[in-house]
């Protein structure tokens, strides 16, 4: 599965969020997220971001902060993020919920 990492905190460039067939990319406040469980693993997205920031899971092995921005991938839509009152779960369609302006604890404090 393809996932979005460091790179993308306070660019948030969105290009890739054009080009997903099954708009599973959900926009954060700091970053976007990649819906795993949502996403076909096309890799159309890849290419797009003009800072390179998505990766393939698979090639975080080894790598701590890949590893971290894979398990908070999943925690963005399986936990309670600030202000909300259930977990955001698997909406189906990242534009029907609109940007969330929102992020996970641990994006919320990293620092580069
Ligand atoms: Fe982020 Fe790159 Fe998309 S900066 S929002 S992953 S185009
Ligand atoms: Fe969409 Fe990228 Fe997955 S374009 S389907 S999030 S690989």
């Amino acid at each position: 599965s393809f996932v979005i990492g460091a790179d993308c905190v306070d660019v948030n460039d969105r290009a890739c969020t054009d080009v997903c067939p099954v708009d599973c990319i959900y926009v954060g406040d700091r970053k976007s997220y990649i819906n795993a469980a949502e996403c076909i693993d096309c890799g159309a997205c890849e290419p797009e971001c003009p800072v390179e920031a998505i990766f393939v899971d698979r090639t975080a092995r080894g790598d701590d902060e890949k590893m971290a921005f894979v398990e908070d991938s999943r925690a963005f839509f399986s936990e309670i993020l600030p202000g909300r009152s259930e977990p955001l779960g698997n909406p189906g369609g990242a534009r029907k919920v609109g940007d969330l302006g929102v992020d996970t604890e641990f994006v919320a404090q990293y620092e580069a």
